[in-house]
C-alpha cells in the first residue's frame, strides 16, 4: 500500500521553513502532494499559479522532487482532495503554541470528516522564525528577503 501524504499551505511565497517541512516529509512517505490553498483569512501577495511555480522551481533546485506533486486547489474541503489522491494524512509544520492553537482545532475537525490524520513536523530551529506573512513584509519595504526563502523566490520577489 503506497503511503501517500499532503502539506497543505498558503505558501505565499514558500518559505526555507516550508521547504525543510516539505523535504523532511518526503523522505517518510511514498507520495507527497504540495497543495497550494486558498485561505480566505488572509489576503494574498502573489497570484496562486505563481506560488505553485515558486514551489515547483524551489522543489526541483533542492533536488528533492522525485516523489513530490505540487497542486493547488480552492474550490471545497481540504479533506476532498486528500480523498481523492488516496492520501490519509496531512503534515503541517508548527513553530511555536500559537500554530499548535490554531492547527488542532483543523486536525479535529479534519479527522472527523474523512479519518485523514494530521501530524505535526517541528521546523528546524533555524527557521522557527520564519513566516511568509514577515517575508511579504520584509520585501515590500524593500528588504532582502534571501536568508529566508528559497533562491527562486528571492529572485522573484527582487524583479517584481
Ligand atoms: O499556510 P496557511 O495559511 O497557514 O495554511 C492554512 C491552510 C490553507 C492549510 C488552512 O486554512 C486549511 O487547512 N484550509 C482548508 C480548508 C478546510 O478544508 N476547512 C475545513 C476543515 S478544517
Amino acid at each position: 500500500m503506497q503511503r501517500i501524504a499532503v502539506v497543505p499551505g498558503s505558501f505565499d511565497p514558500v518559505t526555507l521553513g516550508h521547504m525543510d517541512v516539505i523535504k523532511r516529509a518526503a523522505g517518510l512517505f511514498d507520495e507527497l502532494h504540495v497543495l497550494v490553498v486558498h485561505n480566505p483569512g488572509k489576503s494574498a501577495l502573489l497570484p496562486i499559479t505563481e506560488r505553485v511555480s515558486l514551489l515547483e522551481k524551489s522543489i526541483e533546485e533542492a533536488g528533492s522532487g522525485d516523489n513530490i506533486v505540487v497542486a493547488s486547489w480552492s474550490v471545497g474541503l481540504l479533506v476532498d482532495y486528500a480523498t481523492d489522491v488516496g492520501a490519509s494524512v496531512l503534515v503541517k509544520g508548527i513553530r511555536s503554541q500559537v500554530d499548535v492553537a490554531y492547527e488542532t482545532p483543523m486536525a479535529i475537525v479534519n479527522r472527523h470528516l474523512a479519518g485523514v490524520e494530521t501530524i505535526f513536523m517541528l521546523p528546524d530551529p533555524a527557521h522557527a522564525h520564519v513566516s511568509s506573512s514577515l517575508v511579504r513584509q520584509v520585501s515590500s519595504l524593500g528588504g532582502d528577503v534571501s536568508p529566508f526563502v528559497p533562491p527562486p523566490v528571492a529572485e522573484f520577489l527582487q524583479r517584481s
